[in-house]
């Protein structure tokens, strides 16, 4: 099936406020985990594009996962349903996590993440998020570092789909839904 594309209609975050938020929040933390065991974790697909430039931002040793976690489908809309389609192989016990996230919405995908590993015997689970609409809360999910705050939009670029398109572009767009 042929996904017809909506039209971009605006910047909303340029390539130079996403590198500057990206540096700060490598400071941030390379400040507050500075002589700790520190494991990013990244959340596919959307949260690749983030994590690859923060962990580069980050100036403490640290290793990385990936997990893959999906709850839109091809949907614009949040299901609310949450699968785990690949979790880590990295054994974090006794180390601190931190999950990187391209964007929080609803916070259900966190808030059921923060659970899974709740009882894995972690030092800590902190989250990053590049991108927060916190007016689309359904769950108040704890951001420790929160990235750029924008509207209850629909964005796509920098990790962010519609239908699995977009994710390459460098900035964040919003898309023309009337269009
Ligand atoms: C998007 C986004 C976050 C999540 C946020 O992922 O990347 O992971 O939704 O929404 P929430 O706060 O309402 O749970 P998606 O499920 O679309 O998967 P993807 O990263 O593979 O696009
Ligand atoms: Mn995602
Ligand atoms: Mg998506």
């Amino acid at each position: 099936k042929l996904i017809v594309p909506y039209k971009l209609k605006e910047i909303l975050v340029t390539q130079a406020q996403l590198h500057n938020k990206v540096q700060e929040l490598g400071r941030w933390i390379s400040a507050d985990y500075e002589g700790q065991e520190l494991v990013l974790i990244g959340i596919l697909k959307g949260g690749a594009i983030f994590m690859s430039d923060l962990m580069r931002a980050i100036t403490i040793p640290l290793s990385i996962d990936y997990m893959s976690v999906s709850s839109y489908g091809t949907s614009a809309t949040s299901s609310g349903a949450i699968v785990i389609r690949k979790d880590i192989d990295a054994d974090i016990r006794g180390k601190h996590v931190l999950i990187v996230e391209d964007l929080i919405d609803t916070g259900l995908t966190l808030n059921h993440l923060k659970e899974h590993f709740r009882s894995r015997d972690t030092l800590s689970v902190r989250i990053c998020t590049i991108l927060n609409k916190p007016s689309r809360r359904q769950i108040d999910v704890q951001v420790e570092y929160p990235g750029i705050e924008i509207p209850d939009a629909f964005v796509v670029g920098y990790g962010l789909d519609y239908a699995d398109q977009y994710r390459n572009l460098p900035e964040v767009w919003v898309v023309d839904t009337e269009g």
